[in-house]
């Protein structure tokens, strides 16, 4: 095992000893063919537990988002997007690439898309404009700190859908954070999407994978486009076992991921160059602004790693992120480097 303290990303999480084990004992068929009970049922569990008729598993995120944003979408489209979200920025451009749509991002307050602006963006039917089709929305927000989205922002984007009749895709891949943080199931949650997508391959710790939820004839259609992207996968029930483990048994341990994001983040605030609100850490993310007069970005990185300990640059400031394989021994020796590499 390294001994480095490895705070770059959630989905640095290794498999659990549970999770290698039912990836070894799995039942699998040919998904293809239909035929992986293993899968099958994993996308079942999925989505009865986000309400929704039926499931289809992905090899990730950013699959799971480009197929969703595809099916609701036809080529002279535009969609709603917020500035920050994973996305518009960070999942190379399948929005043009793939589903060939304009991206109408808008600016939030941390997460929240203001839902007057929202509706005043939508386009009226015009030969010379693109047609507005999908809002997406993302919680928790990756690249706002992990921020909590409040359901009643998310309900009201979700009204200015309906009374325009458009569809809305959620980025949940991290809605299991946001539900252990704010008390609201995951289930209500994506009553806000048509469809749903979360990941089991960040907190959740599997190695791979994530589902996409929604009405069976949009699974329907979903498969059809995942096969075109390439996703289609054999005996796929061998990583849908440890998604199973993930779903089933691994939600409750994130809130530990979120008390160790705020302690660390009450640690560190009032240190020389660092520019961050612990009132704003929520979840399991923390980016903070960084000002040192002494110090760059690269050089302040650079002295974690000759201590062992790897965070990354995001957002003109520095982004640590706490999940399964980082614990106590680790938040603390991380605040004494602060400590140390800060004060002058
Ligand atoms: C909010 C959000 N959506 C989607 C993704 C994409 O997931 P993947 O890395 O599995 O493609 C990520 C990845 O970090 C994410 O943070």
């Amino acid at each position: 095992m390294s001994k480095f303290s490895d705070f770059r990303s959630d989905t640095v999480t290794r498999p659990t000893e549970k999770m290698r084990k039912a990836m070894a004992e799995a039942v699998v068929g040919d998904d293809v063919f239909g035929d992986d009970p293993t899968v099958q049922k994993l996308e079942s569990i999925a989505a009865k537990m986000m309400g929704k008729e039926a499931g289809l598993f992905m090899p990730s995120g950013t699959m799971g988002n480009s197929v969703s944003v595809k099916v609701w979408t036809k080529e002279l489209d535009e969609v709603i997007i917020e500035e920050r979200s994973h996305i518009y920025n960070m999942e190379s451009t399948h929005l043009t690439f793939i589903s060939r749509v304009t991206p109408r991002p808008l600016s939030s307050n941390r997460g929240a898309m203001d839902p007057d602006e929202v509706e005043r963006n939508i386009r009226k039917p015009s030969v010379h404009i693109p047609r507005t089709s999908l809002i997406c929305v993302e919680n928790t927000h990756n690249n706002l700190s992990g921020a909590v989205v409040p359901f009643e922002n998310l309900k009201a984007i979700r009204d200015v859908a309906d009374k325009y009749e458009l569809k809305i895709h959620y980025d949940g891949a991290r809605t299991f954070n946001a539900s252990i943080a704010s008390g609201i199931s995951v289930k209500e949650y994506a009553s806000i999407g048509d469809s749903v997508m979360f990941c089991l391959s960040k907190g959740l710790s599997a190695p791979v994978g994530s589902l996409v939820v929604g009405s069976r004839d949009f699974i329907d259609y979903a498969r059809r486009v995942r096969k075109a992207l390439g996703g289609g996968m054999r005996q796929v029930g061998v990583l849908a076992a440890a998604g199973m483990v993930a779903i089933t048994e691994m939600v409750d341990r994130l809130k530990e991921d979120h008390e160790r994001a705020k302690k660390l983040a009450l640690a560190i605030s009032n240190l020389p160059g660092i520019e961050l609100n612990p009132e704003h850490i929520q979840t399991n993310i923390i980016i903070f602004g960084f000002n040192h007069p002494k110090l760059s970005i690269p050089a302040f990185l650079e002295e974690m790693k000759k201590r062992e300990i790897l965070a990354s640059a995001a957002w003109g400031g520095i982004r640590f992120v706490i999940h399964k394989d980082v614990d106590d021994k680790d938040v603390e020796k991380a605040i004494e480097a602060f400590q140390e590499i800060l004060t002058y």
